[in-house]
């Protein structure tokens, strides 16, 4: 599963910290062992069951949001750095895990993908942080897996939550408006 995890994440390498991209990688590994989806199935699925016949995947919808998050994260520290501290491997290893509760969110009937009763209970950012934490991951990261979706408005994000929530959203609310 290792294996499959780093192919399918090529952005873990950008994780500075080694003990970071350890338990990131290990919060991936975990989440996919209790999944009853295959690695390869996220390179196929839908990235959100919230629109009808979705045309971009898992896979393709969660790396453009790290490779946005990671980007913002570059800019407002070239302009705004000197007034606003930002770590960029709290940002790339929030933006990797922030949907890695989804995949215990799912479940396969007939071959296709839907939600779980447990997806029903808990959302992915409750199971996300629940793996992570396991895992040892810091609680700045976990932070910004807790907050990144709308559970998160009621919480006052981080600036590298900030910066994962609205990467997430910008590449989630044009295909829901086109749905419409
Ligand atoms: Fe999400």
């Amino acid at each position: 599963m290792r294996d499959e995890v780093e192919r399918l994440w090529p952005e873990i390498q950008w994780i500075d910290n080694p003990e970071l991209r350890e338990s990131v990688t290990e919060t991936w590994v975990r989440s996919m062992d209790r999944s009853p989806l295959d690695p390869r199935d996220l390179e196929e699925i839908p990235f959100t069951l919230l629109i009808p016949d979705c045309p971009a995947t898992f896979m393709e919808h969660k790396r453009c949001v790290v490779h946005i998050a990671r980007r913002s994260a570059e800019a407002m520290q070239e302009f705004l750095g000197h007034a606003l501290p930002i770590d960029m491997d709290t940002v790339i290893a929030g933006a990797i895990l922030a949907d890695v509760g989804k995949v215990l969110e799912y479940e396969k009937v007939d071959g296709e993908a839907r939600q779980s009763a447990r997806g029903r209970a808990l959302r992915h950012p409750f199971t996300g942080v629940a793996v992570a934490l396991e895992c040892g991951v810091p609680d700045e990261v976990c932070h910004i897996i807790a907050a990144h979706a709308g559970e998160g408005d009621l919480v006052k994000r981080t600036t590298e939550a900030t910066i994962v929530h609205h990467a997430d959203f910008m590449s989630y609310l044009p295909f829901k408006n086109l749905a419409v």
